[in-house]
């Protein structure tokens, strides 16, 4: 291969699978497994999850396809993308808010991916074994509460992270997540085996399943939108970016409808194992970020074999948040890269020291933490979503749509549905969301 193709072809995913295993790689992470569980049950059970599939129908999946068709189309992360397909216009702002969405977001991430690590380690000296509910809450507030041992934790993902797409990412990202997310899905299966047949699981399965509308109110309708975003990496660029790296010929939007269903099970089966156990444990749903760190050491306590599951999955829970983190740190250094004309070292250097201070405020500061985690999930990441959609839906317009759906091989027969949806119902789905959640509408 000559010198000038080498720098000139942009790196692929090599296969079909790659491309989704990637993709599945940057969603499912403590988005599925922490928050999902945590946000759900402060926000009702029943009726927030059925709100927040129907996000994923209705917005998660055309978005994720915008994204993907964006960055096929422009062969760019985020900022590259906007600033060639929208030359001279402030469209580029709209990555810029993506890179300030992806450090508040690594940040307070990282601090939950040191709990885990943390988790991990108790359950390889086999920590959990014989402690009661409230003995592991209080273990679990030890850990939160210890203020350095999170930062030191924090500081070792990040810089994993860092080592990771300071090397480039792609071989590792595809490599790794193709082994590891479906045995992380045969775990949580497992785990929801063992939480169906506690005693009062029923309780659980009802909270989940069985909508209480009542429950419903402004900030119910506003989380579930954030979560959706937020567990389908959206709003961002991170697909975006992750579509450059996509062949022609690819379906995108079979890639956009497998990650969805994939990332929506493993939340809905994270969902299972706890909220039985939840109610078999008598602990509070609404118990806000702790809840799936207090439950689940107890689940494991009472499975055959819970020790050595125990340990694997809180290192898979640790993995699966790192693919995700890679794909955060991955838009900021990509704009660093792009937009400061950085080299790919200083860029990730420079990049993971900011989100080392930040992770350290969160730690320190429960309301950093908080502040961090809603406004970004609430407020950047559909915004963001919200700027995309338009920027395909109006300024781009239908046939340059048509053209990278063609690169497909045929133009699928949702197209125009899918033209309808991102020029219409999404912009205004998501603009009344903020509306009404703004006490305007
Ligand atoms: N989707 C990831 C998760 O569920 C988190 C994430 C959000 C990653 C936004 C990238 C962008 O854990």
């Amino acid at each position: 291969m000559s010198g000038k193709h080498k720098y000139t072809k942009r790196d692929n995913f090599s296969s079909k699978f790659g491309v989704i295993a990637a993709a599945v790689g940057s969603a499912v992470g403590l988005g599925n497994i922490w928050r999902f569980p945590y946000v759900a049950g402060e926000n009702g059970g029943g009726a927030f999850l059925l709100i927040y599939l129907g996000f994923i129908i209705v917005l998660g999946i055309p978005l994720m396809l915008t994204e993907l068709m964006i960055g096929r189309k422009a062969q760019l992360s985020i900022f590259g993308a906007f600033r060639r397909l929208a030359p001279g216009t402030p469209w580029s702002l709209v990555g810029l808010m993506g890179v300030v969405a992806a450090f508040m977001i690594l940040s307070f991430y990282s601090v939950v991916a040191g709990w885990t690590l943390e988790y991990a380690y108790i359950a390889l000296r086999n920590g959990f074994a014989d402690k009661s509910p409230l003995e592991i809450r209080e273990m679990y507030n030890g850990i939160v509460e210890a203020k350095w041992k999170p930062v030191i934790l924090m500081f070792f993902f990040l810089i994993t992270t860092a080592f990771i797409v300071r090397s480039g990412v792609k071989n590792g990202i595809e490599r790794y997540t193709k082994m590891l997310m479906p045995l992380l899905l045969v775990i949580i299966i497992l785990l929801n085996i063992r939480a169906l047949s506690l005693d009062g699981a029923t309780a659980g399965l009802v909270f989940l399943f069985n909508p209480d509308f009542t429950v419903i109110n402004k900030d119910v309708v506003l989380e579930a939108l954030g979560q959706a975003f937020f567990s389908l990496s959206l709003g961002m660029g991170v697909m975006a970016t992750y579509g450059s790296y996509i062949k022609k010929g690819e379906s995108l939007g079979q890639t956009a409808i497998s990650v969805s269903i994939a990332d929506s099970l493993i939340a809905i089966l994270a969902g299972m194992a706890i909220f039985p156990a939840v109610f078999a444990f008598g602990i509070d749903p609404g118990d806000g970020p702790g809840l799936v760190f207090v439950t689940l050491p107890g689940i494991f306590n009472q499975m055959a074999g819970g020790y050595f599951f125990a340990l694997i999955f809180f290192l898979l829970l640790v993995i699966a948040a790192l693919t995700s983190a890679i794909s955060l740190l991955e838009v900021t250094v990509a704009y660093f890269v792009e937009e400061l004309r950085l080299t790919r070292k200083r860029a990730t250097t420079v990049a993971t020291v900011a989100m080392i201070a930040l992770g350290f405020l969160c730690a320190f500061y429960d309301g950093v933490f908080d502040f961090f985690d809603s406004i970004s999930a609430n407020v950047l990441l559909p915004l963001g979503g919200l700027l995309l959609v338009v920027f395909v839906g109006w300024f781009l317009g239908r046939e340059v749509v048509r053209q990278e759906l063609e690169a497909d091989g045929k133009v699928a027969k949702y197209f125009y549905v899918f033209v309808f949806v991102i020029k219409f119902i999404a912009p205004f789905a998501i603009t009344i969301v903020f509306l009404h959640n703004l006490g305007l509408l």
